[in-house]
């Protein structure tokens, strides 16, 4: 178990924000997979503009969308203005936010340029500004957390600093993605740069969590990090797109030292069309179809053998194709009938 404040996750085990992909869709099938140990603890939105969900944009209130099965949720929110992220913090909390999240680590120009996410930890006065103002708003019951990267780049690492300050200010967990803006997503994340942040706001600040996050593709890589670091929850991006069912293997491993009977073709099959039929259900058969293309790229190595199916998906026309190809995958005798046949 992990507390973020007042708020207790089953697992210590997070679902990352990633722009485009963890939608409530997505999300939904993440949370559909638990194992005897469980499966994600927190899954959160993708990054959301204040000034966007506080004018009820329609792609962003997609992006915000919740249900009562996807709980809890943390709410990511980007930005510098201290007064305008309180207030959209004010709204994710009115929204089904159980936690609402600060991102200090995206390095996109789009964002950076406007002096939001990874700027801000060239901002540490400007920050804790941001985290103070969103706490003043908030219930006590909903926690603000802030998701950070080591620094700039390595002339202006932050991890002995403004993670303290942050912490100070009333932040109830740290992320730390193990790289710096300049290092984007190249090499490999550097744990001893989480472990520096996890024994500095431990020294002052020990309810704080701090959670690790960077390149975390398997079990065994979930329980180097908290090894080599000391932290007290991991956070899966990529390697949860490919692999939805990774929090349920992470949990496994983590209560026993071994891996769990892994699902069956069939069972990823399943879940692939879960993923699709809550598409179908909350944007359409069009916009299912399309994303589904494009996400086969990430499902298609762990749906192997299969010949032919990322070709066969982008030939999809209509739901019920795409309900017909993935019943071949769910259904083994079918299945093998196919390969046969391939
Ligand atoms: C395409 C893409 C989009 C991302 N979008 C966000 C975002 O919206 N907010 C955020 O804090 N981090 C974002 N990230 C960073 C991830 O949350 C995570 O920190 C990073 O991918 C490292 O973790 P991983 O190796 O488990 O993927 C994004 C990363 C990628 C690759």
């Amino acid at each position: 178990m992990l507390h973020i404040g007042p708020v207790s996750l089953e697992t210590p085990l997070l679902l990352a924000p990633i722009a485009g992909y963890c939608d409530l869709a997505y999300r939904l099938v993440v949370r559909s997979v638990r194992g005897e140990h469980g499966g994600v603890g927190l899954a959160c939105t993708d990054l959301l503009c204040p000034q966007a969900i506080l004018s009820e944009n329609q792609k962003s209130l997609w992006l915000a969308a919740t249900s009562a099965e996807d709980r809890p949720l943390c709410m990511q929110l980007y930005g510098r203005d201290p007064q305008i992220m309180a207030q959209a913090a004010t709204w994710a909390a009115g929204h089904g936010a159980a936690v609402v999240d600060v991102n200090m680590g995206c390095p996109v120009d789009k964002v950076t340029k406007k002096n939001g996410g990874s700027k801000l930890l060239c901002e540490p006065g400007l920050a804790v500004e941001i985290v103070k103002a969103i706490v003043r708003v908030l219930p006590a019951a909903i926690p603000v957390t802030c998701k950070i990267r080591l620094g700039w780049d390595d002339q202006t690492l932050i991890v002995d600093s403004l993670p303290i300050a942050l912490a100070d200010a009333g932040a109830a967990a740290i992320t730390v993605h193990g790289r710096t803006t300049a290092q984007m997503f190249r090499g490999q994340a550097r744990l001893e740069g989480i472990a520096k942040v996890v024994e500095a706001v431990g020294r002052r600040h020990p309810q704080v969590a701090v959670i690790g996050n960077g390149d975390i593709k398997t079990p065994a890589d979930a329980r180097r990090m908290i090894e080599a670091t000391g932290c007290h929850g991991v956070m899966v991006g990529r390697g949860a797109l490919s692999q939805p069912w990774i929090f349920r293997d992470i949990a496994h491993y983590l209560a026993t030292g071994e891996m769990p009977e892994p699902l069956t073709q069939a069972q990823r099959a399943r879940l692939v069309l879960d993923h699709f039929e809550n598409l179908v259900r909350l944007r359409g058969e069009r916009v299912a179809i399309n994303t589904l293309r494009q996400r086969m790229s990430w499902y298609s190595p762990h749906l192997q053998p299969w010949a032919g199916l990322k070709r066969q998906v982008q030939e999809i026309k209509s739901a019920e194709e795409f309900r017909h190809l993935m019943g071949t995958g769910i259904d083994e005798s079918r299945r093998s009938a196919v390969r046969g046949a391939t």
